[in-house]
């Protein structure tokens, strides 16, 4: 995803810059709401959970001895569900910085930054740019962890920390335009070899549902090409199905695989939409009642 291009303007040459940063942590710790705050300055109180990954470009003009850097962040909200391992993975492809968000409010995300997010980005992690930030900060009264824990984290990974209030606005511009300073000059990451999604040659014994979707989820946007484009798609298809892509049952799963092999009819041939319809069903016939 890094690139860097350079554009004549009537002020001489300006460098322009994208990068690409996901926001990762448990559900409802206010990833969206940071996002939006800080690409839109709005806030709301409704919780409607994040379904897959969710994609917004925000501009930044940052200035480096007298001269404007233009940074365009492409900025990732991944879905804070666990267990959708695949879907949260696939959107690490190309990334060049993290924002690790917690909520003061609750200890088990701060938790699960070491427990969870930190390992599922793995090795690739070393190369990426983070940030770790406990949200909330407004609910300082309820606060269930201190500041001090997350900068000894962070300092664990040579990093940034921030308390921050997507309600309040306190720091959000400050995390992004940080994580932003940091990613330019920022050497792009190769991306390692892609884990087949539903390997025949080794389904597991058993599996629960979410794993299922994840791979079926996985599966579709690998036949796509491209995670950004799909996931529209493939929430689209979960909708129009009735189904709750974060707890399905299992008839409901098979619905939207027959759903996303008739949009796959429109740009691939009959024989692969069959095939991969079949192994996606497999995949569903190893989820333990
Ligand atoms: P997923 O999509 O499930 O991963 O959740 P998320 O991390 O994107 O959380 P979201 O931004 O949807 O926020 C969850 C809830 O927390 C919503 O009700 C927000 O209004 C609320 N919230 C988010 N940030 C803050 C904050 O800084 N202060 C307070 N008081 N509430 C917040």
């Amino acid at each position: 995803m890094t690139s860097t291009f350079f554009i004549k303007s009537s002020k001489g040459d300006s460098k322009h810059i994208k990068r690409k940063v996901l926001l990762l942590g448990d559900g409802a710790v206010g990833k969206t709401s940071l996002i939006k705050k800080f690409v839109l300055d709005k806030f709301d109180d409704k919780y409607i959970a994040t379904i897959g990954t969710k994609v917004t470009k925000k501009e930044l003009e940052i200035k480096n001895n007298g001269e404007s850097i233009y940074l365009t962040l492409m900025i990732w909200d991944v879905l804070g569900q666990k267990g959708f391992k695949g879907i949260q993975s696939a959107s690490f492809k190309g990334a060049d910085g993290v924002i690790f968000v917690c909520d003061f409010t609750r200890k088990d995300t701060f938790d699960s930054l070491e427990e969870y997010w930190l390992p599922i980005l793995g090795e690739r992690g070393a190369n990426i740019k983070k940030v770790f930030v406990a949200n909330k900060s407004d609910l300082e009264a309820n606060a269930k962890f201190s500041l001090a824990e997350l900068y000894e984290l962070a300092s664990k990974h040579s990093s940034d920390a921030y308390s921050s209030s997507a309600k309040t606005g306190e720091n959000v511009e400050e995390l992004f335009m940080s994580l932003g300073k940091t990613l330019i000059g920022v050497e792009q990451v190769e991306d390692e070899d892609e884990e087949e999604a539903i390997d025949l040659e080794n389904l597991p014994d058993e599996l629960d549902v979410v794993e299922a979707t994840d791979r079926v989820v996985k599966d579709f946007c690998n036949v796509y090409g491209d995670m950004e484009l799909a996931m529209p798609v493939i929430r689209n298809q979960f909708k129009k199905a009735g189904v709750d892509i974060r707890n399905p049952s299992k008839q409901g799963l098979l619905k939207v695989i027959d759903m996303l092999a008739d949009v796959e009819r429109d740009f691939r041939g009959e024989r692969e939409v069959r095939e991969n319809r079949t192994k996606r069903r497999l995949l569903v016939k190893k989820v333990k009642e």
